[in-house]
């Protein structure tokens, strides 16, 4: 019985050792949110995408670049030919050489990418404070919980806790790993002003660029759920025809 009792002790004292103390890296889970394009019938909320590209472009694009997007791209998400026209021609992008061997700024044309914010990344940083501003293309896919890490991040900012030391440059945030962030709150109310009149929040404006940032991730996700809902109809009606040729088949097998 004693020996019984002392393991049990020592398999309990074990067992909290091996729980791991949150370590240095460690982040809160991020806060859940609800997204239109979650669940088998998901779609993107084409306005929050569309506000959520208005941030992107007076807000984020100061600092995190879109590599892997076009302006063309746009015309997924409801822009026409004309406006993205008009988009793109706001940007200088370079070009050449010309004849005489020279390269040569030009106003963005549709099939140009994202103009990004600085031409490598050590201009990045040096911008930064050291810290690089990645490219946002894939963001939503590359975190763990990718929307709602985005959303929880740009609203998690708050004044750190007693205690915890805040290095120089950077700023408490508990949802990135260690807390602290060399990124500043990028966004303030009213930052944008939204041409179908929703108000502009911290919280709208965060959420709509994580609608966009999610479409930019993954500009497919209403095809591939709309081609799993088909397969799916499509195995539930064979089923149906399949078991109606086997009775038919059988009928006349008498037992
Ligand atoms: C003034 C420059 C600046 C602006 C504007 C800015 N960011 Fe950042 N952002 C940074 C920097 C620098 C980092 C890297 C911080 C670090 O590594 O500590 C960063 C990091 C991030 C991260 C974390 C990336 C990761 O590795 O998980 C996300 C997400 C992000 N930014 C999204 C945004 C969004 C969305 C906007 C627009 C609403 C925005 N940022 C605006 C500079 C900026």
């Amino acid at each position: 019985m004693r020996r019984l009792v002392l393991s049990v002790a020592t398999a309990l004292a074990l067992a909290t050792a091996a729980t791991p103390a949150l370590a240095a890296g460690e982040a809160e889970h991020p806060r859940q949110q609800e997204w239109s394009f979650s669940g088998i019938f998901g779609t993107y909320d084409r306005a929050a995408v569309q506000r959520g590209f208005q941030v992107y472009k007076e807000v984020c694009s100061a600092c995190h670049a879109l590599m892997q997007k076009s302006y063309r791209h746009l015309s997924q998400i409801g822009f026409s030919e004309d406006e993205i026209r008009a988009i793109a021609a706001q940007y200088q992008v370079q070009d050449g050489p010309n004849d005489e061997g020279e390269m040569f700024e030009r106003p963005a044309r549709a099939a140009d990418r994202f103009k990004r914010p600085f031409p490598n990344e050590q201009a990045a940083r040096a911008a930064n404070n050291g810290a690089y501003p990645v490219d946002l293309s894939l963001i939503v896919k590359a975190r763990h919980d990718g929307a709602n890490y985005v959303y929880s991040l740009l609203t998690g900012y708050k004044d750190a806790p007693a205690g915890k030391e805040v290095g120089e440059g950077m700023y408490y945030n508990p949802y990135f790993p260690g807390a602290q962030i060399g990124m500043a709150s990028p966004l303030n109310p009213d930052a944008v002003t939204y041409a179908d009149g929703t108000k502009a929040t911290v919280e709208q404006m965060a959420k709509d660029v994580t609608y966009f940032l999610a479409w930019a991730a993954e500009p497919e996700l209403e095809a591939r759920k709309r081609l799993g809902v088909q397969s799916v109809l499509f195995l539930i009606v064979l089923s149906c025809m399949l078991y109606a040729v086997k009775r038919k088949v059988w009928a006349d097998v008498h037992h």
